[in-house]
């Protein structure tokens, strides 16, 4: 049978507020803590101030009820058995994580402690954040009796967050004492031992009652590294498989076929082999980078991360330089952009390549037509509405005379266009695709020229034949020993 527990999460962004409503549904009584005012201010009025699937539905059903919002952080950790700090950590100068949000979350901690305390990094941090934590506690003369500090690293996706939440592949609990951990896994019990998964009302997702969710306790350090290790290691993945994608377009290869051929290999699996405009977003850069500089402070070579970092960043380049190669030169053309957000299914733009190649393109002169399902409002924030940039209400108005479509983020909506509304509004049927979100010969018999990552292009015009040609010389040169090039595998004539 599961045990309420009393939760103060610190933090309602977007791992704070999907943490908070997902304990609630879990049957936890939950206090989230917030010292944005106007913020905590939305969410008591019933606002939603984040785009997450299923998060409205969750928040109408516990708002008030189970899960409560305030300001008061004292109050809130008085009354609670764990605590989760939930603040951002983002990257600092020089590459290090910036812990100056988590030491003022503790430092406040630390005048509310009486009784027994669990308190929970469950914002990703640099191995070690534990000590410091304990020892900013000790400094402030709190009991040593009084707490255990423990990590318990977040996984979720934005966009599939409280699923994510609920059905996780696996919970993660560094903790150095018993007490601590017993107390983690009362938390996790309704998903550890399946009766959450057994309620009429549960969401569904992968876990169930038959197999519920796994829990793996660590040491806080093997933890806090599991964390930073799985960004790192899902980064590469893409650094990777991109890589490979220009390769694949030097030999006029496909890395569509490619990343399915290396991922039915079930040693490697499939997921995020996606080759497009390279990783974005509020934690991989920042991870990779924070990962990194752990890494430099233990005199471990680990120089396999800044190789993921520079791959990441020539993607952005490499689109960019396909649009100018399809339009020569920029000033004064009118591009859609669809996507702003830094991956589809949220409102996020946090480091979006997107947004950067937008910047870009207004920077060379483009007149940007914008549009984005959810992310509009954010992007006005830092890209505010000009005589060159604007942004549209739908896809097709964006496209309407414009010289090229880009698409810059995977939304669904972008992957099932309707191509012939497309045709007529575009002035020219150009599209360049840096999600791969189409295959080269639907773009073809749709009459579009269509440039992807890591393809060969379709060209409907003269300047795509010469492109083909350069690509077929290129191939001449590589199988022809005169160049000097020969590649193992050509034939010896
Ligand atoms: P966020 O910026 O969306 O939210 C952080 C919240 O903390 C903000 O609402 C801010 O007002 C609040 N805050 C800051 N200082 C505070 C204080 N002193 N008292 C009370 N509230 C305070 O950040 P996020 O995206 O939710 O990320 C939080 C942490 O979780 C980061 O370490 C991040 O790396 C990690 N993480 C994020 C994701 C993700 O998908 N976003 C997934 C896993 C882990
Ligand atoms: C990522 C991880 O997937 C989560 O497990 C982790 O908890 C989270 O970071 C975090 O620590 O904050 P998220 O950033 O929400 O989650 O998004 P992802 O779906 O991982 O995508 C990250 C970036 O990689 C996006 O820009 C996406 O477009 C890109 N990506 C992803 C690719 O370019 N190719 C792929 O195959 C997959």
């Amino acid at each position: 049978m599961s045990e309420k527990v009393s939760i103060c999460v610190i933090g309602s962004g977007y791992v704070g507020l999907v943490a908070a409503v997902c304990f609630a549904e879990m049957g936890h009584r939950v206090t989230c803590v917030d010292n944005d005012e106007p913020r905590v201010k939305t969410l008591n009025e019933g606002g939603v101030p984040i785009y997450e699937e299923h998060l409205p539905e969750l928040l109408a059903k516990h708002r008030g009820r189970n899960v409560k919002f305030t300001c008061d952080l004292g109050a809130a950790v008085r009354r609670s058995e764990a605590i989760f700090i939930a603040v951002g950590t983002p990257q600092g100068d020089s590459g290090a994580a910036d812990l100056s949000y988590v030491e003022a979350v503790v430092s406040e901690i630390a005048r509310s402690i009486g009784d027994y305390k669990v308190i929970v990094e469950k914002s990703t941090v640099p191995v070690y954040t534990n000590e410091w934590i304990c020892r900013v506690l000790h400094r402030y003369g709190v009991d040593p009796n009084s707490f255990d500090v423990v990590s318990n690293p977040e996984f979720l996706r934005e966009g599939t967050a409280i699923g994510d939440f609920l059905h996780p592949d696996r919970i993660v609990v560094g903790a150095g004492t018993e007490s601590a951990a017993e107390v983690m896994q009362r938390i996790y019990q309704p998903l550890t031992g399946g009766s959450y998964y057994s309620q009429p009302n549960a969401l569904p997702g992968a876990c169930s009652a038959l197999h519920p969710a796994k829990l793996l306790v660590t040491s806080p350090q093997s933890s806090e590294i599991i964390k930073h290790a799985s960004n790192a290691f899902l980064a590469l993945k893409i650094s990777f498989i991109n890589a490979v994608g220009n390769l694949a377009e030097a030999v006029d290869a496909d890395i569509e076929d490619i990343a399915a051929g290396i991922g039915l290999d079930s040693r490697i699996g499939p997921k995020f082999l996606r080759a497009g405009l390279g990783y974005g977003g509020s934690c991989f850069p920042k991870d990779v980078a924070a990962f990194h500089w752990v890494a430099q402070q233990c005199d471990v070579d680990f120089q396999l991360l800044e190789e993921v970092r520079k791959i990441n960043e020539t993607q952005r380049d490499v689109f960019y330089n396909k649009v100018l190669s399809a339009l020569w030169t920029l000033r004064g053309k009118r591009l859609a952009a669809l996507g702003l957000a830094f991956k589809g299914d949220t409102d996020d733009i946090r480091d979006s390549p997107a947004i950067e190649i937008v910047k870009k393109l207004l920077d060379a002169g483009a007149l940007v037509s914008g549009f984005d399902p959810e992310a509009m409002e954010r992007s006005k924030e830092i890209l505010p509405p000009s005589e060159t940039l604007n942004y549209a209400s739908d896809i097709y108005e964006a496209a309407r005379d414009t010289d090229a479509v880009l698409i810059l983020t995977d939304w669904k909506a972008f992957a099932t266009l309707d191509l012939q509304r497309l045709k007529q509004a575009v002035r020219f049927p150009i599209v360049i695709d840096g999600r791969n979100l189409y295959k080269p010969q639907t773009m073809l018999e749709h009459g579009f020229t269509y440039v992807s990552m890591g393809r060969p292009a379709s060209h409907q015009d003269q300047l795509g034949q010469a492109a083909k040609q350069n690509a077929r010389s290129r191939r001449e040169s590589m199988v022809t020993p005169l160049s000097g090039r020969c590649l193992p595998f050509a034939p010896s004539t």
